[in-house]
């Protein structure tokens, strides 16, 4: 879509990244760090103060202790941690459990390992709910002797829901006893709103303990160019994921390790994003009241979903491209992100823009 969206010159809410500037002190860090030669080789797991600081921020936020030089990986991207992670424990035959529409690497990230992905469907918004949920019974039923992982993320990508306790002490029970593991997509950790509190395995250590949380830079400091992220894993679990990092990425990019080592110390960088992404999220929703989709709730994410039934009974793919072309606003149809290309009608629109591109865009979508 951002191919087609280029081409015909549309406004992008396509994919998601943010289209305004990152901090200017960050960048200047990463600057101050190549001139004082921080340009070499990193440690593999991971520049050791960034790793100190991240264990900090882990113990202000979640109240865990991890220790730094045992279970916290630096990796380029929360992407290459699930990869690693899914590579560190999956064997031919194995299934890990998905939750659809589901982010486009999960699968692939299985069956390259010769695991089997058994998708679930989340729950359509109703009257429980007004965002996408996780039908638990359908989780229950869908184990078997060979799920090897369930693959959870929260705040999630495409819908903008978000996991509450209810559904972290459903997920415990499902594992209790089992030996399965948890792959916990958390990169969209700080964008999260309306108050909930983000339900991070790091709170739960009977959780962590077969978990691997994957986490993204360039989420939290909009810099999705980036390409930096971590791992927190208890130590053995970890052993095995340095197993697959040191002959794949070995060691990332120094000079924004040593930068981030210093730029994590600042809480309030990270701590307001929730409410300057919330305010993006009820302006986009406001302006969209005068169009005729008819938006859900996102709760959390750069991302919200909106139903097009009261424009059009075209299929969601033929839908986004003909608003691409005709109207030029790219958005994402959501059936991509089932395997078996379900179509409920919804596009994903990303919010994450400066206010002027979604005055811009909404004024295009008004028309159709
Ligand atoms: C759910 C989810 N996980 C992971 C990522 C990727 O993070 P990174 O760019 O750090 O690989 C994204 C990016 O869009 C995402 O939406």
């Amino acid at each position: 879509m951002s191919a087609l969206a280029t081409q015909h010159k549309a406004i992008n809410l396509g994919q998601g990244f943010p289209d305004f500037s990152m901090s200017e002190e960050l960048i200047g860090l990463v600057n101050k760090a190549m001139k004082n030669d921080f340009n070499q080789y990193s440690p593999m797991p991971g520049w050791p103060p960034l790793k100190e600081a991240i264990a900090e921020k882990i113990d202000f936020l979640y109240h865990t202790s991890v220790n730094p030089e045992s279970e916290i990986t630096i990796t380029p991207g929360g992407t290459y941690a699930i990869y690693s992670a899914l590579t560190a424990i999956l064997h031919p035959g194995d299934e890990v459990i998905v939750f659809e529409p589901a982010y486009d690497s999960y699968i692939p990230n299985i069956e390259i390992n010769g695991g089997r992905a058994i998708p679930i469907n989340l729950v359509y918004p109703d009257y429980k709910s007004d965002s996408y949920r996780i039908d638990w019974d359908a989780v229950k039923n869908a184990i078997s002797p060979k799920t090897k992982a369930i693959i959870i993320n929260s705040p999630h990508n495409p819908t903008g829901s978000v996991i509450m306790e209810e559904d972290i002490l459903q997920l415990k029970k499902i594992v209790e006893g089992t030996n399965i593991f948890i792959i916990s997509d958390e990169v969209y950790e700080h964008l999260i709103f309306d108050d909930i509190p983000h339900q991070s395995i790091l709170r739960y250590p009977e959780l962590l303990e077969r978990s691997f949380v994957c986490f993204s830079f360039g989420k939290v400091y909009n810099c999705t160019g980036w390409k930096l992220g971590y791992c927190v894993a208890p130590a053995e679990l970890t052993k095995e994921f340095r197993k697959v990092h040191q002959f794949n990425c070995f060691s990332c990019h120094t000079p924004t390790q040593v930068a981030l080592s210093e730029f994590l110390k600042n809480r309030d960088a990270y701590l307001s994003l929730s409410s300057f992404m919330q305010q993006k999220r009820d302006y986009f929703k406001r302006l969209m009241q005068d169009t005729r989709f008819t938006m859900h709730e996102s709760h959390g994410s750069y991302f919200i979903c909106g139903t097009y039934e009261r424009i059009s009974d075209e299929n969601d793919r033929d839908f986004a491209i003909r608003v691409t072309k005709e109207a030029g606003v790219a958005t994402i149809p959501v059936s991509v992100f089932y395997h078996n290309g379900k179509d409920d009608k919804v596009l994903r629109f990303c919010f994450s823009k400066k206010e002027e591109t979604l005055d811009a865009a909404v004024k295009k979508l008004i028309n159709l």
